[in-house]
């Protein structure tokens, strides 16, 4: 992964709560033809793919002008929906500030646009993967209240040193997670829904483990980032995660697994329960996928 938006320390015009203005009108006409591109290709591919609530909550993103969305003009349609606002932020922040928005519905977005070589995939998760991704399932009134607890358990976890099994629930549900719905397995992940590539090959493809999610094992599961995962946890619906998530005791889970180590997505564990149902067919893609398209 090339990524190129990681800082220690905020970088000039960044707020010492990492966030900074999203310089909206420095936009392009490139850009903004970029993003109506993916939005328009991808949000149209993922029918049968994404969950309801995220083909649903894409009417938030369709209630602004076509383009770069201004997060200013976004954030009046998604605060009175939701609750939540975006805020604007240089990349990967730290683990602290980024708690903290979460638990207050501050969700932060990237303030940068992938270069059109990229379009089909993205080396870093940009504005397009932090708003396409992630503001639909806003609208969940579950799934927003588990970013809040989440948010939350952040907190508490810096204290314990114990951020990155707390980050493999992240990781495992709102990058990657998958919902069976009326017997039909979808995606609700953002790194799922921005990425029509691994979003099919969660969904089709028999190669992946999809195992029922259970906390401690979501939390004692290594995840790489380089590649398609090879492992996918899969939910009953948004008010279990909720309900799982409140009322499972993570210091206890920390403290237990603490000196084990992490399992490959490929290790089986007691347990371990399969997703069993159907997979998805194979839809045609996006054109911006095709390699006619990307010239
Ligand atoms: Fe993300």
């Amino acid at each position: 992964m090339a990524a190129t938006h990681i800082f220690d320390t905020p970088p000039e015009g960044a707020a010492s709560d990492w966030t900074m203005p999203q310089h909206w009108p420095a936009f392009t006409p490139d850009q903004h033809a970029t993003w109506r591109t993916l939005f328009d290709q991808q949000s149209a591919a993922l029918r049968g793919y994404a969950c309801a609530d995220f083909l649903r909550g894409l009417d938030i993103l369709r209630a602004v002008p076509p383009g770069v969305p201004d997060f200013s003009e976004l954030n009046r349609h998604l605060v009175r929906a939701t609750g939540w606002e975006i805020v604007a932020v240089p990349g990967w922040i730290p683990n602290q500030p980024f708690f903290d928005h979460l638990a207050n519905k501050r969700f932060p977005a990237a303030n940068f646009l992938r270069p059109p070589e990229q379009i089909g995939y993205s080396e870093e998760p940009d504005m397009f993967h932090d708003i396409f991704g992630h503001v639909p399932m806003l609208t969940n009134p579950a799934f927003s209240e588990f970013l809040v607890a989440y948010g939350q358990a952040g907190l508490r976890a810096e204290k314990l040193g114990a951020s990155d099994y707390l980050g493999r629930l992240w990781l495992y549900t709102t990058e990657f997670g998958l919902v069976v719905e009326q017997g039909e397995l979808r995606a609700f992940g953002g790194g799922l829904l921005s990425s029509y590539a691994e979003t099919v090959a969660a969904l089709t493809s028999p190669a992946p483990r999809r195992i029922w999610l259970d906390i401690e094992r979501v939390m004692r599961t290594r995840y790489h980032f380089d590649e398609f995962q090879r492992i996918y946890f899969v939910v009953e619906g948004f008010d279990a995660l909720l309900r799982a998530t409140e009322e499972t005791d993570f210091a206890r889970i920390y403290a237990r697994i603490a000196g084990d180590a992490a399992l490959e997505p490929e290790d089986a564990f007691p347990g371990d329960a399969a997703y069993e149902g159907p997979l998805q067919p194979v839809r045609p893609g996006p054109a911006f996928m095709t390699p006619e398209a990307r010239g």
